[in-house]
């Protein structure tokens, strides 16, 4: 009997992360609602970000290690996906001037340039050779739109072309591409000026009155000054693509102060977010407001941005937060139950066709909703940076805790050993 139970808890342990993780066909279904859902331009943008991080890390700028410029020949099968983008994206644009323009016909000016990576991804590997589109021109061109929209006086460049407005959003979507930009054409200073930008956009954001959390918007009429959960994520998501972009390039050594900047204002994100992390691992949709609703979706974007923090910068300050995001998450309903067909029938945090819940409704950030396209890509994301930072240790798991277990050890062990116990009892 004793030996059954120790050979029970012992198969258990063994099958550890399968009790607190997401399976390959959940991660697959994930993909897919995101694949079919993904249309407005933003949600290009991350869509092919999340596809880099998860199927080609090596072409992901947040892979510690991944030189760039990555290798121009025999790009592999896993990047079709993220070419199909930039593909759609520029056919759909229809006849390439040689004046600047966006990506994407857009009320924002800050959300097209999200799939620039993707469009440089596609020219780099001569995507144009096989299907004609004329990726090299439509990227020269949204470059210079940037330089047509309003900007503030010290140069902010506006989330929307029709009056100056700056967003917490376009930290992700702007300088990221000025940065991979940059690095790919070898001009310097558009690096630079991919730091600059986040550099103005948190003087303007940032509220000191708040422990330093972003608002989400200043200037123009569409004022929303509140501390938009997934607005900070999209800061902290930005900064950490800048970074990695400028830390894996030619010029990491030529920008060592600003790497340095861009760690601590990430984590003065961290510092301000995670004090209102709630007991369901979730941030309210405004963080400092306890009234709003459960939001999973930003406590997915943060916790990528906790494991990428600490494998590319060796900072693991909350890593063990987001490990009980992670676990939360991704845990199933009943002891025992669990998806054993792939499905997502015994999770609480996804419904039956694989959308993470509950999520603010991206299209009116004060409302919950139902199905969120970024929401799906943070899921995403969040997957492939805990498992890199699995495959890098665990570095900081014992932060926060007494025994020095992981969380989602020490949870799987007690819930192994339950198992265990029930099925010696039943025997
Ligand atoms: C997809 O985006 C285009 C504009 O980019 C819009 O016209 C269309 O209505 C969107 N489709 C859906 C299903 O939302
Ligand atoms: C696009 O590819 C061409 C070579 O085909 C290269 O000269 C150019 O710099 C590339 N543009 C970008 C933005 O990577
Ligand atoms: C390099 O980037 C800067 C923006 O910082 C831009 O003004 C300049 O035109 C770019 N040069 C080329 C050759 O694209
Ligand atoms: C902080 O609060 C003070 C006093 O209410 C106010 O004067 C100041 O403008 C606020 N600062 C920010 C960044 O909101
Ligand atoms: C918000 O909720 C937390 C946790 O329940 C509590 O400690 C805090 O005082 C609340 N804040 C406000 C302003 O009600
Ligand atoms: C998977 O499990 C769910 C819920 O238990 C069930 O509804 C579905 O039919 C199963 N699918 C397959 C292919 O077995």
């Amino acid at each position: 009997m004793t030996i059954l139970f120790f050979f029970l808890l012992f198969v258990n342990i063994l099958s550890v992360p399968a009790l607190a993780d997401l399976t390959d066909d959940q991660v697959a279904i994930v993909k897919q609602r995101l694949a079919e859902s993904a249309n407005a331009s933003w949600e290009l943008g991350v869509e092919a970000q999340a596809f880099l991080e998860l199927d080609s890390p090596k072409y992901s700028v947040t892979t510690s290690g991944a030189k760039l410029p990555p290798s121009s020949a025999n790009p592999p099968s896993s990047l079709n996906e993220v070419f199909a983008i930039a593909r759609n994206v520029i056919s759909e644009r229809g006849a390439i001037s040689n004046n600047p323009q966006p990506f994407i016909q857009d009320v924002s000016s800050g959300d097209p340039p999200s799939v620039g990576v993707a469009v440089i991804l596609a020219n780099l590997t001569n995507q144009q050779s096989s299907d004609g589109q004329n990726y090299r021109q439509a990227i020269l061109n949204q470059f210079n739109y940037l330089y047509t929209v309003p900007r503030t006086d010290d140069g902010a460049i506006s989330h929307r072309s029709d009056e100056l407005q700056l967003w917490s959003d376009s930290v992700y979507m702007v300088p990221p591409f000025l940065a991979y930009y940059g690095v790919m054409t070898k001009n310097k200073s558009a690096v630079a000026e991919s730091y600059n930008q986040i550099r103005l956009y948190r003087q303007y954001l940032r509220d000191q009155n708040a422990s330093s959390l972003w608002k989400h918007m200043a200037f123009g009429t569409n004022q929303d000054t509140g501390h938009w959960s997934t607005g900070n994520g999209w800061a902290a998501a930005g900064m950490i693509r800048v970074l990695g972009t400028i830390k894996n390039s030619q010029y990491a050594s030529s920008f060592k102060n600003e790497q340095k900047d861009l760690i601590n204002w990430v984590l003065e994100i961290h510092d301000g977010m995670y004090q209102y992390l709630r007991s369901t691992n979730c941030f309210g949709n405004y963080a400092n407001d306890n009234s709003s609703f459960d939001d999973a979706a930003s406590a997915t974007l943060l916790a990528s941005t906790a494991y990428r923090l600490s494998t590319l910068a060796g900072k693991h300050n909350y890593v063990h937060l987001a490990e009980r995001t992670r676990i939360a998450l991704t845990a199933v309903s009943t002891l025992g139950g669990g998806p054993a067909n792939g499905s997502f029938a015994a999770m609480v945090h996804f419904d039956a066709d694989g959308w993470l819940l509950p999520v603010v409704n991206p299209l009116a950030v004060g409302e919950l909703g139902s199905q969120s396209p970024e929401a799906q890509a943070f899921v995403l994301m969040m997957q492939a940076s805990y498992e890199d930072w699995a495959r890098a240790g665990y570095k900081g798991i014992n932060r926060g805790t007494r025994s020095g277990t992981s969380p989602s050890l020490s949870l799987a062990v007690s819930f192994s050993a339950g198992v265990a116990l029930v099925l010696v009892l039943f025997f």
